[in-house]
């Protein structure tokens, strides 16, 4: 049986995939890039813009002509979309598996089933919300299976939370992944020695407001409450591991100064924080159900960087949220202007369904309007993106090496006939140079010789 998998999703839905494929290849079933060969396609979907949303809609219509030459073909629809939509996913007959993030452990039976009796099934969590707080077979399925990114040698996602309960009023995730829910501190330690073991060298720690992890653990040293603070003081033990990220923070003062001072701290955790200010407005973080106010926001900022000197931020904005005046866009502007981030992440408003902002707010801000400030915002952050790569020119940087470049970044002359690999700085600046592929995974110093916005290009020493 050969299934092809496609991941439309964020980071969490790319581990989702990692597990599932990890459950397939150890059930006997093997991947196929191509669709034609597929008995069994499986789309992992997001939820948290329209636009994601539209992209599987189009790809299941591409699927039922499929399906018309192939009526055997079982196509599953799991992660976010499939537990926003459950069963209204089945009515054009394309579909034939639905399954929530929570349920991906049941996959394979849900693909047996559906194969064997030719019926369709749908998994999704009756009552998200209430939700109990662990789910076993979840932490199983998340404890079993490998996690290494299989197409960066060396690196690997680990989850520490599920869910979120922050309920900011546009976002669907809290609807979609349920409540928040800190995984155990030994299961996190276990998988990420046995990630080290593999030869995986850099560890992202992932949940949708990570730095609110909180668990409790009654280990040899006696019962205590882990932050996410004294989790990394924990991985940071861990032979093998040169390298440990953690996103998303939350802009939250309760327990921000311990993490930066973990970070000032540890050499293995990078001096690399990414926290979405969303808005630089005060009336409309509020509206956002954001607590803090701009002031606050660059507060933390302020101190992040007296604690960790030199210390990379980067951000999200939603642009043309419900009532963005011009007034209100422009003390985004400001902050972008203030926080110097390395880079941002800027999004056009999208009303999702359920959420709080669709119930009570229009979305009264134009589609031009939003493409203009989002325009305007990636122009503003570029300039200062291109002030801070600049001053990498002539300094020698570590990074840990990716793989050869997808796009051609050097010219001829440039590149000496030898390939074009990407790697990483701790603190994620992309930097291009030449080298030999058998690099990737490794560690590699790089001496910077140009410069531009998002990426540095040097050679290696
Ligand atoms: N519309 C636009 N952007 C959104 N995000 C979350 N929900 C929405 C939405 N409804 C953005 C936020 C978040 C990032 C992952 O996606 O900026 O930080
Ligand atoms: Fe969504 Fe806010 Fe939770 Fe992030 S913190 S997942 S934006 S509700």
């Amino acid at each position: 049986m050969k299934v092809h998998l496609k991941t439309y999703g964020c980071q969490m839905a790319k581990l989702d995939t990692a597990l599932v494929t990890g459950a397939l290849k150890t059930k006997g079933y093997s991947l196929t890039e191509h669709i034609k060969e597929a008995d069994v396609v499986l789309l992992n979907t997001c939820s948290v813009r329209e636009h994601a949303e539209q992209k599987v809609l189009s790809h299941i219509g591409q699927l039922k002509h499929i399906k018309k030459q192939k009526p055997d073909l079982v196509v599953g629809i799991i992660g976010c979309m499939a537990q926003r939509l459950g069963d209204d996913l089945l009515e054009d007959g394309t579909v034939d598996i639905v399954a929530g993030p929570g349920q991906i452990p049941e996959i394979i039976e849900m693909i047996t089933k559906a194969i064997s009796e030719k019926s369709r099934q749908v998994s999704v969590a009756d009552n998200i919300r209430k939700a109990g707080p662990q789910n076993p077979a979840l932490e199983d399925f998340e404890s079993v299976y490998d996690t290494a990114d299989k197409d960066i040698p060396g690196q690997a996602f680990v989850r520490v939370m599920r869910g979120c309960d922050n309920f900011c009023t546009y976002c669907i995730v809290p609807y979609v992944r349920g409540p928040e829910i800190s995984r155990p501190v030994d299961k996190i330690t276990e998988q990420v020695k046995r990630l080290a073991d593999e030869g995986v060298k850099l560890v992202t720690l992932l949940g949708q407001a990570v730095n609110k992890y909180k668990s409790r653990y009654i280990g040899t040293a006696g019962d205590k409450t882990y932050s996410l603070a004294d989790l990394l003081y924990k991985v940071s033990e861990i032979d093998g591991i040169e390298w440990i990220r953690f996103v998303t923070s939350y802009p939250q003062k309760d327990g921000f100064i311990e993490l930066m001072q973990a970070m000032a701290d540890l050499p293995k955790v990078c001096n690399y924080l990414h926290m979405p200010a969303q808005s630089g407005s005060d009336r409309i973080l509020k509206a956002m159900n954001r607590h803090y106010t701009a002031a606050e926001y660059l507060e933390m900022l302020d101190a992040a960087r007296q604690i960790v000197p030199d210390i990379t931020i980067a951000g999200d904005f939603i642009v043309g949220f419900p009532d963005e005046s011009d007034k209100y866009f422009e003390q985004t502007v400001e902050l972008v202007k203030k926080a110097r981030y390395k880079n941002c992440f800027v999004f056009k408003y999208s009303n999702r369904p359920g959420t709080t902002a669709d119930n009570r707010l229009q979305d009264n801000i134009p589609l031009e309007v939003k493409k203009q400030r989002n325009y305007r915002l990636l122009e503003v952050q570029e300039k200062i993106s291109e002030e801070l790569s600049a001053e990498f020119l002539d300094k020698e940087v570590a990074v840990l090496v990716e793989g050869p470049s997808k796009k051609p970044h050097l010219n001829a002359a440039e590149s000496q006939g030898r390939p074009q690999l990407v790697g990483r700085t701790a603190d994620d600046w992309i930097v291009v140079f030449n080298g030999d592929e058998s690099l990737a995974g490794q560690f590699a110093k790089i001496k910077i010789t140009k410069t531009s916005p998002l990426t540095l290009f040097g050679n290696q020493i």
